[in-house]
């Protein structure tokens, strides 16, 4: 059976098809934290194999604990899940049948899951000529009908992040009129003082926020995410129809320990800071290419050579970039690229100055 391939990281796929070994690809597609997973952890981990002979606690107490008491909030306002991606399904779950409107382009998994519990999907269409940004037009287009709004900032695949005042201003449209607002802030972490709407749940009974712990942490085959929200009522439902011991014992205590690890975290935004401005400076200086500028550790661009297919001509080289082409709202002229280390950035800049025949 034929998977369907709505993600960037699928290394495996591409080697597959160009038969090659997949080590010998530099991926490019997932935005994943480059230093990868913190020594910390790795020190954690095996010094508790043993978890794996025990079942986890289904509440996850420890774990919801240690996510509280990073956002100041109480533990009944949080769920942990299977990465963000099992917490979206969730959502949806309690969206079901409903009218849910969605910026367009962005993350794949809202509208599979929400197509999965019959819901009407409404796009609102983010476009090129605005930057792919929304503006005040987006609360203005909020009407009694709709039932939930999913905004992601920094967006994905564009990067942009959505101002807070512009948050905010959607944040009570959203309460007027009984919408439910999704917030996926699952690059939060990348940004330097990035400002979450976490502080704000208090206020927004009918907000959701999504937390990623795979990007920043470099743990995607881990998977950890969670979930915060004031309307504990919700919150206690979403609990209560889970499958038990959905997160592995390994990943809650990846959770436990990775968000003490003050050193790592300076040491990633040292490097992002650095291969942020290196990368988005390479690529803007590619005629060929209109590149939006990035607030987290990924980049989106255009390729103005219409005819060229970049994704296959860097899988040449070994380097497999996200082709944007499969997301609603976009089309192949789009790719989006991870931030990765100097080496490997060097390395696609190289490539694509070869490719585009620049030099
Ligand atoms: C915007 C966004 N939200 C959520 C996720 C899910 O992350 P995970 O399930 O790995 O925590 C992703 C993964 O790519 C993402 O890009």
């Amino acid at each position: 059976m034929a998977l369907p391939n709505q993600h960037g990281g699928n290394v495996l796929d591409m080697a597959l098809k160009l038969g090659v070994d997949e080590t010998s690809i530099v991926d490019f597609s997932a935005n994943i934290n480059p230093l990868g997973m913190p020594a910390s952890l790795k020190r954690a981990l095996a010094a508790h194999w043993s978890l794996a002979e025990r079942y986890p606690d289904p509440l996850y107490r420890r774990l919801h604990d240690r996510l509280a008491a990073h956002h100041q909030c109480p533990a009944s306002w949080i769920l942990a899940g299977n990465g963000a991606t099992e917490l979206i399904y969730d959502l949806a779950f309690l969206l079901r049948g409903k009218t849910v409107l969605l910026p367009t382009p962005g993350f794949a998994e809202y509208r599979l899951a929400l197509k999965g519990m019959d819901c009407r999907v409404e796009d609102f269409p983010l476009t090129e000529s605005d930057d792919f940004s929304p503006d005040h037009r987006l609360p203005a287009a909020l009407r009694p009908g709709i039932d939930a709004l999913f905004l992601c900032t920094p967006n994905n695949p564009t990067g942009q992040l959505i101002a807070t005042d512009l948050l905010l201003a959607i944040a009570r449209r959203c309460r007027e009129l009984a919408i439910t607002l999704v917030v996926d802030e699952a690059f939060m972490d990348f940004i330097p003082d990035g400002v979450s709407v976490i502080n704000r749940l208090g206020d927004f009974p009918n907000l959701f926020v999504l937390r990623s712990l795979t990007k920043f942490y470099a743990i995607p085959g881990l998977r950890l995410g969670y979930m915060l929200g004031s309307d504990t009522q919700a919150m206690a439902r979403l609990r209560e129809r889970r499958p038990p011991w959905t997160i592995n014992a390994f990943a809650a205590l990846a959770g436990e320990v990775v968000l003490d690890d003050l050193e790592y975290q300076r040491d990633a935004m040292r490097w992002l800071q650095e291969q942020q401005t290196y990368l988005y400076g390479g690529l803007s200086a590619l005629p060929a290419l209109k590149v939006w500028r990035p607030a987290a550790n990924y980049i989106f661009f255009r390729c103005q050579r219409r005819a060229l297919d970049l994704q296959a001509a860097l899988l040449q080289k070994g380097l497999l970039i996200r082709s944007c082409a499969n997301y609603p709202g976009l089309s192949g002229d789009y790719y989006r690229v991870a931030i990765k280390g100097g080496a490997d950035n060097r390395r696609l800049l190289e490539a694509l100055g070869e490719v585009l025949n620049y030099g």
